[in-house]
């Protein structure tokens, strides 16, 4: 067999075990056996990635969600990786290790306000982490009140069912359930599809929704509300600047302690080291996980403040009283090496504020889309994490057919730029594009984005 044949046959082989014998995540098989191949990725390198079939794509949802904020192909990543792995792989989290530590104080620097850094391998579990610490605290320091959960509709806190519990999108949730119980829904904040359309103020008005919910369920069974600081899947929601105060003030008018979900923001996605850090809010919780370590090893950080670690080592005689939780691979050294470089590599690249730049200059980019498709009710973002909301008809707002905005996505990646839209997330609002380039995007790679979705609106919406 000559080498082109023998390298074809080893794909069409690696294309059967797969077809075969992998489950892929959020995917109807169905198609895979009636002539259409799963998509399998073999390379990537900066902004691109090559199928294999030696397809090019430019990577416009940093590998699929939003997780690759660094690009692709960092070999500095993968040799701090590797000289880690030899010299210590792993030993059970009861115990430190160098990069542990070194990457705790790391990123606590850029934390004011936050003091403890508690390791495990995914944004979900990271999240079980609070709502552990929260049910168990209801049970050490509240006798048993303040043990509910707040959540917002829209938002989504991972896959468990505990954070399906937590979740806000009914497509995610459903034939799930049943749910853990004691997880509160309270409402949105998306003021293009505003609930409150006598409010003076909108963000004020989404804000005092929770209020309400707090006064409806008695302020001493809430212990603690989890928010996404810019809604994620839920079609990339980024509050009026007057909701976070306010959502502050409430938390601590009511003694409920805040978790932010920065498993999508954290790390640089929005400009900012967090997303909470563009309200100038303080946290008592944060939870991180995919763009730590930009998907080179996997991690995930619960932050807390000295506060909250004390109320688990106020009582050292109680064998009850401290978190009696672990996550075996959070042990793993790999997470935290490659961490480390990771955010050096955004320091000293200065990604974060090619990041505002860039976002600036896509959200330009679309809201010039945006005069030229009517299908387009709605841009919005921060940072390079951004949305852009295909509706029927702008002054009614009905959303646009899933089907449709799916083929935009189709066509894009047909195209060679691989773009996202929320997906089997809400019942007939699964129609915002989403896109989060990594964090060394050009204003080239903006311009072949922007310019491949104007074209595939035009073939798809006319
Ligand atoms: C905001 C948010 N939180 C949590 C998660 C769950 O993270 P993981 O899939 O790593 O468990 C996700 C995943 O998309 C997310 O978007």
């Amino acid at each position: 067999m000559n080498q082109n044949l023998a390298a074809a046959a080893e794909l069409a082989h690696v294309v059967e075990a797969d077809r075969a014998h992998v489950w892929h995540h959020l995917t109807q098989h169905a198609p895979f056996f009636t002539g259409a191949d799963p998509r399998i990725i073999v390379e990537g390198k900066g902004m691109r990635v090559w199928d294999i079939h030696g397809k090019e794509h430019l990577d416009a949802v940093s590998g699929g969600v939003w997780t690759v904020n660094v690009g692709y192909g960092r070999e500095r990543i993968a040799d701090a990786v590797r000289e880690q792995l030899v010299k210590m792989n792993y030993f059970a989290g009861a115990a430190g290790s160098v990069p542990g530590a070194n990457f705790a104080k790391m990123l606590l620097d850029k934390m004011p306000g936050m003091s403890r850094v508690y390791y495990s391998n995914s944004g979900s579990e990271a999240n079980e982490k609070v709502f552990k610490m929260v049910r168990q605290l209801s049970h050490s320091v509240y006798g048993g009140k303040k043990s509910k959960i707040l959540y917002r509709e829209r938002d989504y806190h991972g896959t468990t069912i505990a954070c399906l519990s937590a979740g806000g999108q009914q497509e995610r949730n459903a034939q799930y359930g049943p749910y853990t119980p004691g997880f509160v829904e309270v409402p949105h904040c998306l003021e293009y599809r505003n609930q409150f359309p006598d409010a003076e103020d909108y963000g004020i008005a989404a804000a005092n929704a929770i209020e309400e919910v707090i006064l409806r369920e008695g302020a001493d069974t809430v212990g603690a509300i989890c928010l996404e600081p810019i809604t994620a899947g839920g079609g990339v929601i980024v509050p009026p600047d007057s909701y976070w105060p306010r959502v502050q003030e409430i938390c601590k008018k009511y003694d409920i302690l805040l978790h932010i979900d920065e498993v999508v923001c954290g790390v640089g996605r929005t400009g900012t080291w967090f997303g909470y850090q563009h309200y100038g809010i303080e946290p008592d919780f944060v939870t991180m996980a995919k763009g730590v370590a930009s998907g080179y090893a996997a991690i995930s950080c619960t932050v807390t403040t000295e506060k909250v670690f004390d109320m688990f080592k106020a009582n050292a005689e109680d064998p009850m009283s401290y978190f009696r939780d672990i996550s075996t691979f959070g042990g793993c050294t790999s997470g935290p090496a490659a961490a480390i470089e990771n955010m050096n590599i955004i320091i000293e690249e200065n990604l974060l504020e090619n990041t505002l730049q860039m976002g600036d200059y896509a959200m330009d980019k679309l809201r010039e889309l945006q005069d030229k498709h009517t299908c387009i009710g709605e841009v919005r973002g921060k940072g390079l994490f951004l949305g852009v909301e295909l509706v029927k008809d702008r002054d009614s707002r009905e959303p646009a057919d899933e089907k449709m905005v799916q083929q935009v996505v189709g066509k894009s990646a047909q195209a060679g730029v691989l773009i996202g839209a929320t997906n089997r997330s809400l019942p007939g609002l699964n129609n915002t594009l989403c896109l989060s380039p990594a964090l060394i995007s050009t204003k080239d790679d903006i311009d072949e984005i922007v310019s491949c979705i104007d074209l595939r609106l035009s073939e798809v919406f006319g």
